[in-house]
């Protein structure tokens, strides 16, 4: 997490890293900071809170600042709470420096430093980095020569950029387990943690090796490993990135990017249907048609869609898929042999327990596909197959779009294999892929056509401090996704339970008033979770039941019944999770939060 910008050129630094930062905002914002050179050496400008509060001080402080040089960050806090003194850069001695990742013998490394003379102004591990570099430029005199040895010392990951008071208009960097990025552009030569701030420059960018210390100053990059000056990395050209066209209209992305839903499943499903059946590159097809067992790997949301996915395909092609959390699986794999295929989705392409998982699988020369919103991404570059949704970009920190799109794909994945593996007839996938790309976008738009039933539903029943929800099967899958939403942007605790559990502790917790949310659809277990909607209303719960389609009596065991339209029962939970997405997005404005920023969060999670 965190973003990372560094600049030095023929033009001014200062709005530059600015602007690099706004791009990055996503990866935390709990503070941000600036550091460049001027004719009295390298000053700092730093604020706990937005950038906005950052660039308020720097009118303050430097309002004509023409330097051409240095590096700027913004903070999603890991070790030290958010505070101006925490925030970077951080500066000790004659190094400043920004960090991303997390520095694991830290305190070893502090007590240390402290012996030797430095003094520490925040709690962040980032500062120890900064003075173990001031100690060992004392002694070497060479940035280079002092990065590379103060990156053998680190533990952890991390990607870092610097200067030094006497390297004028140079900015270094080196990395370890985080992305760093180098572009050399017409306007000048960046760092920074992820292309996204730079695409507006190039489509051209290099990817340094771990061990390497990069010197970026006007004139060109270079490139150090071991043996001294090395050969740039090659060039990543970047061919495919998603369209960032602003809100709009809207008052939140967030509320734009659940509009944008039927065609984000438009579009992901427009590449992959011919004739009007599923249609996948050959080889993932048969990897994945040919597999013993599917584990699906993700994190939050992602993991969400993927339950969704566990659904369809072991219904429509007859193969078992275990959903795994990525944060578990990489330390605690489950056992899983040679004909075994892996299937890791993300939004972001950007989540380090995603990637880390991924890693771990490839290295034991298993087969991974990657089910990707963000080209060039590292899961996307990195997988041996990849399927991508397209969603477009998603800005909101909560995942609207790209859960209905990865849900949709995966739909469509299922119906391929279920051709593959025969265990569905063509005329069968044809007419769910007509439901799925035709019914759903259509049944979605008909749910966001009447946003006020969902608003008024949301001030009836998000009114406690508690909610909780309920389903079985995939209505509990959709139970899980409904309640993230709804805890993560509105702070309202939320919890999701299989509906038949609920007796086995948790209705203690229901009382009068307290909103459950049942989630029914299909035929299989309705009377079952019917019942237990019944058991919470005998105890004066109030019951927002939401369905696939109305039943005479079952009013009785609800306060409101709202029906989720949809073309078939299999296809109910992409087409309802809009109205959960809305549900959420009412509370949380209701209750006067930052909807797209939620507290304590950030869009692309790359810490672990
Ligand atoms: O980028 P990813 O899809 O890998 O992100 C995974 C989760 O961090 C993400 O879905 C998170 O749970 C969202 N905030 C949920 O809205």
């Amino acid at each position: 997490m965190c973003g990372i910008i560094g600049y030095v050129g023929g033009n001014p630094a200062v709005p530059r890293l600015i602007n690099g930062l706004k791009k990055l905002e996503y990866r935390g914002y709990d503070s941000a900071g600036i550091s460049f050179f001027t004719e009295v050496g390298v000053v700092t400008v730093k604020a706990e809170g937005r950038i906005a509060n950052t660039e308020a001080l720097l009118r303050e402080k430097y309002p004509d600042a023409q330097s051409v040089c240095g590096l700027g960050h913004t903070r999603w806090a890991t070790t030290g709470k958010p505070s101006d003194a925490n925030a970077h850069p951080h500066r000790v001695g004659r190094v400043t420096l920004v960090h991303n990742g997390i520095i694991e013998n830290y305190k070893t490394l502090k007590k240390e430093c402290e012996a030797a003379g430095r003094v520490f102004r925040s709690q962040t591990d980032t500062e120890v980095i900064a003075a173990l570099a001031d100690i060992v430029y004392e002694r070497r005199g060479d940035p280079v020569a002092t990065l590379r040895e103060v990156a053998a010392r680190l533990e952890g990951s991390f990607a870092v950029t610097a200067l030094f008071d006497d390297r004028e208009n140079t900015v270094y960097g080196f990395r370890k387990d985080s992305p760093l990025i180098v572009a050399e552009t017409g306007d000048g030569n960046y760092f920074a943690s992820d292309y996204i701030a730079v695409k507006h420059l190039t489509d051209v960018y290099r990817f340094p090796a771990e061990g390497t210390v990069v010197e970026v100053t006007a004139d060109g990059v270079r490139y150090y490993d071991r043996e001294g000056e090395a050969a740039p990395p090659a060039p990543i050209r970047v061919t495919d990135v998603n369209r960032d066209d602003g809100k709009g209209a809207f008052p939140h992305f967030m509320l734009k990017e659940i509009f944008d839903v039927p065609d984000a499943i438009r579009n992901t499903c427009r590449d992959r249907v011919c004739e009007g059946r599923p249609a996948f590159d050959d080889e993932t097809l048969q990897r994945l048609a040919a597999a013993g067992r599917i584990f699906i790997v993700a994190c939050g949301t992602a993991l969400n869609a993927g339950k969704l996915g566990k659904v369809y395909i072991e219904k429509f092609a007859r193969i078992p898929v275990s959903c795994e959390l990525a944060s578990e699986f990489r330390y605690f794999p489950p056992l899983c042999g040679a004909n075994d295929s892996f299937i890791f989705i993300s939004q972001s392409g950007e989540t380090a327990d995603t990637v880390a998982s991924m890693r771990m699988i490839k290295s034991q020369g298993l087969y991974t596909v990657a089910l990707v919103n963000t080209p060039n991404s590292t899961i996307a570059r990195e997988a041996d197959g990849v399927l991508y949704t397209r969603a477009g970009t998603e800005t909101a920190v909560a995942s609207t779009k790209a859960y209905s799109a990865q849900s949709a794909l995966l739909f469509l994945l299922a119906l391929g294999l279920g051709m593959q593996k025969k265990t569905l007839t063509a005329e069968t996938a044809a007419a769910f892929t007509k439901n799925l790309t035709k019914g759903v976008p259509a049944a979605i738009e008909k749910i966001l056509a009447d946003t006020e039933k969902i608003k008024a539903f949301s001030e009836k029943y998000c009114t406690a401090p508690s909610c909780f929800f309920l389903g079985r099967g995939p209505d509990f899958f959709l139970a899980e996704e409904s309640s993230l939403k709804l805890k993560e942007i509105s702070y309202i605790h939320c919890e999701a339970y299989a509906a038949g559990e609920i007796k086995h502790g948790t209705i203690a917790l229901i009382e009068k008033d307290v909103p459950v949310i049942a989630i029914i659809s299909g035929d299989k277990i309705r009377a079952k979770t019917i019942s237990n909607a019944a058991e919470v209303k005998a105890r004066d719960a109030k019951v927002l039941t939401v369905t696939d389609r109305l039943v005479p009596g079952e009013d009785e065991t609800a306060d409101d019944i709202c029906v989720a339209d949809c073309p078939c029962e299999e296809l109910f939970h992409i087409c309802a999770a809009t109205f959960f997405q809305l549900f959420a997005y009412y509370t949380a404005v209701g209750r006067g939060r930052d909807v797209d920023k939620p507290r304590n969060l950030a869009k692309s999670v790359t810490v672990e």
